[in-house]
């Protein structure tokens, strides 16, 4: 069975936009539904101007109702949503941060959380720093013997420097143990499922390696447009957007090494290890090895596509692109000389998140001059979208004509 987790408050900064709406409320209602939220528990969302707690809680109602992964149980929603307070605080103004602080307290005692406080940063990358130094400054991350945890969703910095400044400005605030860098592409099931498919399967692990595959193609497409996103959109692009959080992800969970356990501390070091082992490439390298596009207008089935430098905050030069594609390689003894082909684009024909591992061909070709003559390599595709699963593809014999007085007798 599973533990319960501690009492806790959950307190999300951007409790008024889209990432709250779409995935962090549906998820919680998720977790209430399997009843593995803590009994003493209460979520606070973070506005910056005036809406009360039922207005939050009318609004996080519709986007569960928009974006809920599985039918709404209202009794389930009701209780969740009781638990919603709304709470002004801007980080601008540092007194608003205090006065967050005691209404916490006031809450906390009210709900029996025990002062256990899980921070959930659903804002703008440019405001992790401002509100994560006034958690720090009004002694919000110091744990007394309760807990506090501080959730910050990607993208987490624009470049490596960038990344090392956030990185180095939180530990200063803040323990590592304190701190969840996520991405909401590891709770997808079939995600999940690579380690188990690859770990528990004894069929797979002895072929996972340069000795049997060919190469490995990490696909994700789609779809949609930028729509209203333009002004994120047009100063991040494509591979920012998706390659080193998403596809990485997948990445490293299709080519790490086994973990000792299966605890978070043990799966994240050996993610990391692989991670460091993709070759560097030189710029000339980077250059031959990628290709960046931008959509233009155009027709997908029914639904028209406007040129992305149409869009609404996008700048109509912008070189920003829409699709990036690359390949790379990863240098240690399982996976040296294999070539790993990453994609990901959007305004694409179909939406596709798969993984393709194709193996070596057979390596005798004794179905020469037969009707088998030409074997296509075999494939493991595993898929989260359109729908998830796992497929292996293999040759079998064609099954032999039977002649039509036989067939009809
Ligand atoms: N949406 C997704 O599906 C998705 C997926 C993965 C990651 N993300 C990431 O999640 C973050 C939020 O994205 P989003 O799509 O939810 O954006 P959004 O719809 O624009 O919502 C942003 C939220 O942050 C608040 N906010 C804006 N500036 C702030 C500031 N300086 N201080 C405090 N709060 C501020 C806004 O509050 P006001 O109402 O007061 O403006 C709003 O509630 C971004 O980093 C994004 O890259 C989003």
């Amino acid at each position: 069975m599973q533990k319960k987790p501690d009492p806790c408050s959950f307190i999300i900064f951007g409790a008024t936009g889209d990432l709250t709406h779409r995935l962090v409320v549906p998820a919680l209602y998720n977790l209430a539904a399997g009843n593995l939220l803590p009994d003493k528990f209460c979520v606070v969302g973070i506005v910056r101007k005036g809406m009360s707690s039922e207005q939050l809680s009318d609004s996080l109602m519709q986007g569960l109702r928009k974006f809920a992964t599985r039918p709404v149980d209202e009794a389930v929603a009701k209780r969740l949503f009781e638990c919603v307070t709304s709470v002004e605080a801007d980080p601008r103004d540092p007194a608003s941060f205090d006065a967050m602080n005691e209404r916490l307290d006031k809450l906390e005692k009210a709900r029996g959380t025990g002062g256990n406080r899980l921070f959930y940063l659903a804002t703008p990358p440019s405001a992790f720093l401002p509100i994560s130094e006034q958690l720090g400054r009004t002694g919000m991350l110091e744990e007394n013997g309760a807990w506090r945890r501080l959730i910050i969703e990607k993208p987490f910095g624009t470049d490596l420097a960038s990344a090392r400044a956030l990185n180095s400005a939180l530990l200063k605030l803040m323990d590592e143990h304190q701190i969840y860098r996520i991405d909401h592409y590891l709770g997808k099931e079939t995600v999940q499922n690579i380690l188990v498919l690859r770990f528990a399967n004894g069929m797979f692990e002895p072929i996972w390696n340069r000795n049997h595959i060919d190469h490995i193609q990490i696909t994700v497409d789609e779809k949609l447009g930028v729509g209203h996103r333009g002004s994120f959109y047009d100063a991040t692009g494509a591979l920012r957007d998706m390659v080193p959080n998403h596809l990485f992800q997948l990445l490293s969970l299709v080519t790490m090494e086994p973990p000792a356990r299966f605890d978070a501390h043990a799966v994240r070091s050996e993610k990391a290890e692989v991670l460091s082992a993709i070759q560097i490439q030189s710029e000339q390298e980077a250059l031959s090895n990628s290709v960046r596009g931008q959509y233009r207008t155009g027709r997908i089935g029914d639904t028209e596509i406007e040129d992305y430098l149409k869009t609404p905050d996008v700048r109509p030069d912008s070189s920003t692109e829409t699709y990036a594609a690359l390949k790379l390689t990863i240098d240690n003894w399982r996976w040296a000389g294999v070539p790993f082909y990453l994609r990901t684009g959007k305004a694409l024909t179909t939406k596709r998140t798969e993984i393709a591992i194709k193996f070596k061909q057979a390596p005798f070709a004794m179905f020469r001059d037969t009707a088998v003559d030409r074997l296509s390599q075999n494939y493991l595709v595993i898929s989260t979208e359109p729908t998830e699963g796992i497929e292996l593809q293999f040759n079998t014999k064609v099954r032999a004509r039977r002649s039509t007085s036989t067939a009809s007798r």
